[in-house]
């Protein structure tokens, strides 16, 4: 049945992800998903905190391995020897970009298939970045991310980007209160989603 890799930030992972995976380990023998290091981007989660909440959301997916990489996802498919790279789509705003990334990785390494998963209806909207966006202005997110997200989002996002308090005798990065509208889709929408 061989190997997958679904790879992404998931900063956090959402039941979008959640119902790519479930529908991917039915479809492989083994499935790796992947956690993007990328130094380059502010993630609102830490890899290991990320790499925590996908464990907790997949225990009951045997064949669902949780990794991290960084470098080029085809290289690490091939050490992997992942045969195959699983991509959601969400709309057909998404394929424009992940038709690029598939014609890139085919390049750099033909022997890589990419299999694009249409997502559930029901999650065609949802993206990590909507989430954090809910979560900052104490929205409920409980319905759209896996019980241990709920459980840590709103703390993750007093930590980061402050809420008038200082943690730990730090002085907070940003005080929500003192930015605008756009400033703070900046700050969420940064490098992450
Ligand atoms: O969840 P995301 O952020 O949309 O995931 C993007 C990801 C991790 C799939 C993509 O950024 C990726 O494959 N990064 C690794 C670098 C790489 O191989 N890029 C393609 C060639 S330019």
């Amino acid at each position: 049945m061989g190997t997958a890799i679904y790879p992404g930030s998931f900063d956090p992972v959402t039941n979008g992800h959640l119902d790519i995976i479930e529908r991917g380990s039915r479809l492989f023998g083994h499935l790796i998903v992947a956690i993007l290091k990328n130094p380059k981007k502010d993630y609102l989660f830490s890899t290991e905190e990320r790499m925590y909440m996908l464990r907790e959301s997949t225990r009951h997916l045997h064949n669902v391995e949780i990794d991290s990489f960084s470098g080029l996802l085809v290289e690490y498919a091939n050490v992997k020897k992942a045969q195959v790279i699983i991509k959601g789509l969400r709309a057909i705003s998404d394929f424009e970009y992940e038709f690029q990334m598939a014609m890139i990785n085919k390049k750099l390494s033909p022997g890589v298939e990419t299999l694009f998963m249409m997502t559930n209806n029901k999650y065609s909207y949802l993206s990590s970045s909507v989430v954090k966006e809910i979560a900052l202005f104490h929205g409920n997110v409980n319905s759209l991310v896996p019980p241990i997200v709920s459980e840590f989002i709103y703390e993750k996002i007093k930590n980061k980007y402050g809420e008038g308090l200082a943690q730990r005798g730090e002085s907070p990065k940003y005080y929500v209160d003192d930015l605008d509208d756009d400033e703070l889709m900046e700050l969420i929408f940064q490098g992450t989603k």
